[in-house]
């Protein structure tokens, strides 16, 4: 019987949404695939993203997952609609949710979003928004530099996402906004810290943890959630050997993780 939930990223990032699943859904069990063979998926054409996304999300289907998450804003940008017109379970990514609590949240209707390379190019953000309120002004922010921090663990070092941040961020504080969402799945690592920065008066919003409440509602329409009697372990999938990902899946989900590295 397919009974989990496959949830993909490009590595570590994706595990913000997975944890969130497995805290808002605790029966349900998640197989999640981390490709951190082609990580950083950010400065990749459209291409070579449908292309990587589209090999772990068949080898998740052949595992018997009864839904996708693409929990990775810019799978979601670059595959998502490719991927729903092709597979015939349900697949959601991260970028709607996120874009629907922006809706919610802004009273200035000035909303600035955080995200890779493509994400920011792709404009998939403001694209959401505007179709559903055309009167809220969308400002994308690249911020390169923010997934190989948080892979190498940059924030565990004294003052370090602070100076990142203000390198990154200065310009932004010139902008009337009310709202900042973080449009990498990475990101709500530094989700304090860029409260903070913010002087703790904006809404920081995580597209991944919006996410997982979408996930019990197409779950719930499609009669697919779990009963307690039948959960099962969770799997952790990558594409590459990575002690690296083990350390910080067992650091951020509190248990041992040790993940299945498959050639896909
Ligand atoms: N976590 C991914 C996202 O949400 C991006 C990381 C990457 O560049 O691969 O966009």
């Amino acid at each position: 019987m397919k009974n989990a939930i496959g949830v993909f990223d490009s590595g570590v990032g994706g595990l913000t949404v997975a944890r969130e699943i497995m805290r808002q859904l605790p029966n349900e069990t998640i197989y999640y695939f981390g490709d951190v063979k082609n990580c950083p998926y950010g400065d990749k054409t459209k291409d070579e993203i449908i292309k990587n996304t589209e090999k772990a999300v068949e080898f998740l289907i052949n595992q018997g997952v009864k839904m996708i998450v693409l929990a990775c804003n810019t799978a979601t940008a670059a595959a998502l609609e490719y991927l729903q017109d092709r597979y015939n379970l349900p697949i959601i990514g991260v970028v709607q949710p996120g874009a629907r609590r922006a809706i919610q949240a802004t009273e200035n209707n000035n909303v600035l979003v955080l995200g890779t390379q493509f994400t920011a190019d792709s404009k998939v953000y403001d694209k959401e928004i505007k179709n559903i309120n055309s009167d809220i002004v969308v400002y994308d922010k690249a911020c390169p530099t923010f997934c190989p921090f948080i892979e190498a663990e940059g924030n565990l070092v004294e003052g370090a996402t602070q100076k990142l941040l203000k390198d990154v961020l200065f310009d932004t504080k010139l902008l009337d906004i009310d709202t900042v969402v973080l449009g990498c799945t990475h990101y709500p690592i530094l989700k304090k810290d860029i409260e903070e920065y913010y002087g703790n008066n904006i809404k920081v919003i995580s597209s991944g943890h919006e996410a997982a409440r979408d996930v019990s509602t197409v779950l719930g329409y499609a009669k697919l959630l779990q009963k307690k009697l039948n959960k099962t372990e969770h799997k952790f999938f990558i594409s590459k050997e990575s002690e690296h990902f083990n350390n910080i899946a067992s650091k951020w989900l509190k248990h041992t993780i040790k993940a299945e590295v498959v050639d896909i």
